[in-house]
């Protein structure tokens, strides 16, 4: 039992009500997974407005790394709060977007020396990049993934590679976006076939001289969950040098600890010229940034970049607290604590149901994913199973997400502060929600 106590419901109103005044109220294009409506939340659970009680394996899309409510960022946001609320970064700035762009540029992979500048959501930060690469090199083109996630807005919907729901009904796109097929073994596509495809897009497509940038996740997040190997990486650090592209590695699912390392992208030793930072980063409170090679980030001219609530106070206060916790806290390391105790787990539970559990991604900190498909086959899909998975494991106390291009991988994404008494009783909740559907 926590020590928590439960709450009492709001004002009498249920899930129920409040998702049939949800339908009413909010556009069916802003969908939620689950009926499910908090109350409130510490570290990793949350609660109910009926008072039920969640294990969290999602910390609301990977944002929440040093818990919910983290006291130590409560309490900076709060003295923030006493100062002021909104000057407006471009208009009369402050020290604390100053220190946390010193910060970012120290922690960011890589000796040259860097710039940073601060938006407000992922997709801005995502297409401030392509701003920037495009400014630096005076070249259009723009080279993604299939399989990849990055945003929402129209440049960032266009460099995703997944339809849907992201993509139909929205198009036309912006121009000059071509898409690569991103490596995965699993499914048969080996480091070779995307370099081979890369040189066939040059060819077929575009000249290298023509491109501003490559961006790519070092691991997949929406996608599937799929790590970049460490080859491919280094290729695509060869190919940008070779030709003058600028390497964009979106680390705004993958950053602050989630991993295993601050940053993913340092398990392939690489150094990025341009990096994109969000969710994790200011541990819930909307705060998104690009870290980049300074001659590259200065491409652009004063007040080219940037937007009114960019780099906001509370953020910024929210974002350096985020820094200190996982620095004091050993996050980092605990990451890799987390993720091998679930990897055993996880193991554990493919060898139990080796037909339904085609694959078991375990090793980038705690960033993990089960793909769940039909008669051991990583060509079936199990999408409705992954659906039922899911909600089965929201009436039974836990937080899940699924992602992956076919809607079957089960991600978990807790919290690096989660104690290993909640990581188990979670997975005691998956395994017994998976043996019930597979009964
Ligand atoms: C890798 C990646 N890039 C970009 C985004 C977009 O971020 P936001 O939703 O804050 O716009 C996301 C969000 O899930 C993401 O995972």
């Amino acid at each position: 039992m926590s020590a928590i106590e439960p709450t009492r419901a709001l004002s009498g109103t249920g899930n129920a009500e409040w998702q049939q005044r949800k339908l009413a109220a909010i556009a069916r294009g802003q969908g939620n997974i689950a009926p499910v409506y908090i109350e409130r939340a510490r570290n990793a659970e949350l609660w109910d407005v009926e008072g039920k009680r969640y294990i969290d394996f999602g910390t609301g899309i990977a944002v929440c790394n040093t818990g919910h409510s983290n006291p130590k960022v409560v309490a900076a946001v709060k003295a923030q709060l006493e100062r002021f609320s909104h000057t407006c970064v471009m208009v009369t700035p402050y020290d604390s977007a100053v220190r946390l762009a010193e910060a970012l540029n120290e922690l960011a992979p890589g000796e040259s020396p860097k710039k940073s500048i601060f938006v407000t959501t992922g997709a801005e930060a995502v297409e401030n990049t392509v701003k920037i690469a495009r400014a630096h090199t005076g070249r259009r083109g723009v080279i993604a993934f299939t399989g990849g996630f990055h945003g929402r807005t129209l440049l960032a919907m266009g460099l995703t590679g997944k339809i849907t729901p992201y993509k139909n009904l929205f198009g036309p796109f912006p121009g000059e976006v071509y898409h690569a097929p991103f490596p995965i073994e699993y499914h048969g596509v080996s480091v070779a076939d995307s370099l081979r495809a890369l040189h066939s897009l040059f060819k077929a497509d575009i000249a290298p001289t023509d491109v501003a940038a490559i961006i790519v996740e070092p691991v997949q997040g929406e996608g599937g969950f799929y790590p970049a190997p460490n080859e491919f990486m280094q290729a695509l650090r060869d190919l940008c040098d070779e030709h003058g592209i600028v390497l964009v590695a979106d680390e705004i699912q993958t950053g602050f600890g989630r991993t295993g390392r601050f940053f993913a992208t340092e398990y392939a030793g690489i150094e990025p010229d341009l990096m994109t930072v969000a969710k994790g980063v200011a541990g819930g409170f909307p705060l998104a940034a690009v870290v980049g090679k300074a001659d590259i980030m200065d491409a652009p001219l004063p007040g080219g970049l940037g937007g009114t609530y960019a780099g906001s106070p509370i953020g910024c206060a929210a974002a350096l607290a985020v820094i200190d916790v996982i620095r004091d806290e050993g996050l980092v390391e605990r990451a890799n604590a987390i993720g091998a105790r679930f990897r055993q787990r996880l193991h554990a539970l493919q060898a139990k149901h080796p037909d339904t559990i085609g694959d078991v991604r375990a090793n980038r900190g705690a960033m993990l994913a089960i793909e769940l498909v039909e008669d051991g086959d990583a060509g079936k899909p199990a999408a409705d199973l992954t659906k039922a998975l899911v909600a089965s494991a929201y009436e039974h106390g836990l937080v899940l997400l699924s992602c992956g291009v076919n809607g079957n991988v089960i991600r978990f994404l807790p919290a690096l502060t989660i104690s290993d008494e909640l990581i188990d009783e979670g997975l005691d909740i998956l395994e017994a929600c998976l043996a019930d559907l597979l009964d």
